[in-house]
């Protein structure tokens, strides 16, 4: 695909200072499953502004979810959005099928949606089977299931990319993300064994996890944790200083999505400004000499 940029029908003093992005995901379909809000919205923004059509999934929230199609058409490109419950396998699978009838193809898969905190949020000895059950229904199995469907219809050099959290998936000291962090492990291993079944296809296999993020489910959180964590990240414990946002994530995503990113499978990146590499047996200061 040839690189074009998107600033010929803005005003010239615009073009002139506005970066120039490449248009290089122009005519791919992208499937975002929780593209309604946080995260999902930001890689959806990301992968409209790079020109692919994006269709979206919601549960809940469905005027966020068409806010999120209103700015994916900002970017001049198609945007819709689904109602999916990925707790049930058959729902992502029907809403691979729709992709596929409405645009031809699902050339993008993006495994986002997470079910809202305290369906999943427990400890080890106090987490119901109910919590376990959703965590695992709508996080390993719904990819599990979701990336069997779409293998059947996406064409070669296509790109998949699972949200995880391997910080939590590889500690054991955050103890209510039992659930989660077992979810996101297995969630990790799929994407290697799926990385390697696809590879002759040139599909590409990922994961992407992001450390913190702003405007997303931290918002969800009372203000003093916000506040904790936010001042925990600009206090040494993420090394740039900051929390993630949507937007660094998407670019992220977007990044892997490219043509030039074809070499990478089978991965899980961490978009988390370093937080992953700092040591936990130092207090910060120490660690910057
Ligand atoms: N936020 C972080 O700091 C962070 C850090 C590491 C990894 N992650 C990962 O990044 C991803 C996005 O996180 P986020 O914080 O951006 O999430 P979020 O803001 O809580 O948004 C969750 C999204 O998932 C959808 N959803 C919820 N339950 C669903 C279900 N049963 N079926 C289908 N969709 C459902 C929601 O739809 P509605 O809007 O309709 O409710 C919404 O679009 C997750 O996989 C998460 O584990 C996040």
């Amino acid at each position: 695909m040839a690189p074009v940029t998107e600033v010929a029908s803005a005003p010239l003093s615009e073009a002139l200072t506005q970066p120039q992005v490449r248009r290089d995901l122009e005519g791919r379909t992208a499937l975002v499953t929780g593209g309604s809000r946080g995260i999902g919205r930001g890689i959806a923004l990301k992968l409209a502004e790079r020109g692919a059509r994006v269709a979206i999934t919601y549960v809940t929230h469905q005027d966020d979810a068409q806010r999120t199609v209103d700015a994916v058409k900002r970017h001049d490109t198609i945007g819709t959005a689904t109602r999916v419950d990925v707790a049930d396998h058959r729902q992502i699978e029907r809403a691979i099928d729709g992709v596929v009838e409405e645009f031809g193809s699902v050339d993008i898969f993006v495994s986002n949606a997470r079910t809202e905190i305290p369906t999943f949020y427990a400890a080890p000895f106090s987490i119901t089977a109910e919590q376990w059950n959703t965590t695992l229904d709508t996080q390993p199995t719904a990819f599990f299931h979701a990336v069997r469907r779409v293998a059947e219809v996406m064409p070669d050099n296509g790109r998949i990319v699972a949200l995880t959290y391997g910080t939590g998936s590889r500690t054991g000291s955050w103890q209510p993300w039992v659930a989660m962090g077992a979810a996101k492990a297995a969630t990790e291993s799929l994407v290697r064994y799926f990385a390697v079944g696809l590879a002759r296809r040139g599909i590409t296999v990922n994961a992407v996890s992001p450390g913190f993020v702003d405007d997303s489910v931290v918002k969800s959180l009372p203000e003093v944790a916000q506040k904790m964590i936010s001042d925990w990240a600009s206090s040494g414990w993420t090394p740039m200083g900051r929390l993630g946002t949507p937007a660094d994530i998407g670019n992220v995503v977007a990044l892997l999505c490219s043509e030039e990113a074809r070499w990478i499978t089978g991965q899980t990146i961490y978009a988390d400004g370093g937080a992953s590499i700092v040591m936990a047996e130092l207090p910060p200061a120490l660690q910057q000499g």
